[in-house]
């Protein structure tokens, strides 16, 4: 059973397809990545994957569900995360304190049970602040944890990006650009977390430019093009393909 499928899903903002009747499964386990030129529909795609857009037609299926019509927060709890291309941590508050505030259905959150058994708060924000920490040293970020997420360099906040979504123990997580604006050095620290995450079976989808970073890490690619599906494949035919170079370098030979 597919992890994540999108069937015929189309999106038009008035005049414009931004996504033409793209379809695909996301097997269990699997680094699906989505490549294709600027514009080509691949952010919106993930918006509507992880409904902050409605299709103009066609369906999503998460776990096997329907959850077409099922807002944001209801995939969010159903297993899937998301990091966004222009990372917005909250700048004033801490590493830590971002990270806290993306955790999903953590008792606190429920009022009465705060009085009820004040205890259990207190045991779950232990729990959580430590989960917190020792993903913020997974993506070598832990000798920030107390300073202000303004701090971060544009690398270190789409590394913030990762850990933060894995706050809420996602089954399935979309990368939009993950290696934007991120230093070689910190660029292998990334792929090693996405691999070793990858490994305790964590499924992931992830837009990037970065073809090098693509190619190692993803086992299958598809690739958009003016909002459709221009082909897919293993990386390394897909790398090759005259289409996929045609659609990049608008008919120039590499
Ligand atoms: N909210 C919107 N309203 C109108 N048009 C939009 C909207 N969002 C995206 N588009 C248009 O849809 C098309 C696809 O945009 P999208 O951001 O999905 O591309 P992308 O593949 O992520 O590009 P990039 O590589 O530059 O991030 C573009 O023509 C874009 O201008
Ligand atoms: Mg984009």
């Amino acid at each position: 059973m597919a992890v994540l499928e999108a069937r015929n899903v189309s999106k038009h903002f008035g005049g414009v397809t931004a996504v033409d009747q793209m379809s695909f499964a996301v097997a269990p386990g699997e680094i699906l990545g989505l490549i294709g030129p600027n514009g080509a529909g691949k952010t919106t795609m993930f918006d509507l994957l992880a409904g902050s857009v409605a299709p103009s037609s066609g369906e999503i299926h998460l776990m096997g569900q329907n959850v077409t019509k099922s807002a944001a927060h209801k995939r969010l709890s159903g297993g899937m995360g998301r990091t966004f291309q222009i990372p917005r941590p909250f700048p004033e508050l801490s590493l830590v304190d971002n990270m806290l505030l993306a955790r999903q259905g953590q008792s606190g959150e429920r009022l009465w049970i705060n009085f009820a058994s004040p205890r259990r708060v207190a045991v779950e924000e232990r729990a959580a602040r430590e989960k917190a920490l020792g993903l913020l040293d997974l993506v070598a970020l832990r000798r920030l944890a107390d300073d202000p997420a303004r701090v971060l360099s544009g690398g270190q906040r789409k590394l913030l990006e990762l850990a933060r979504v894995m706050m809420a123990d996602p089954k399935v997580v979309l990368l939009d650009e993950p290696a934007a604006g991120v230093n070689p050095t910190l660029l292998e620290v990334l792929i090693d977390r996405i691999r070793e995450i990858n490994a305790t079976g964590v499924t992931f989808v992830l837009i990037e430019h970065n073809i090098d970073m693509v190619t190692r890490l993803c086992h299958r690619i598809l690739v958009m093009a003016s909002g459709g599906m221009l082909c897919q494949g293993a990386p390394q035919d897909v790398a090759r393909d005259p289409r996929v170079i045609e659609a990049y370098l608008g008919g120039v030979p590499a």
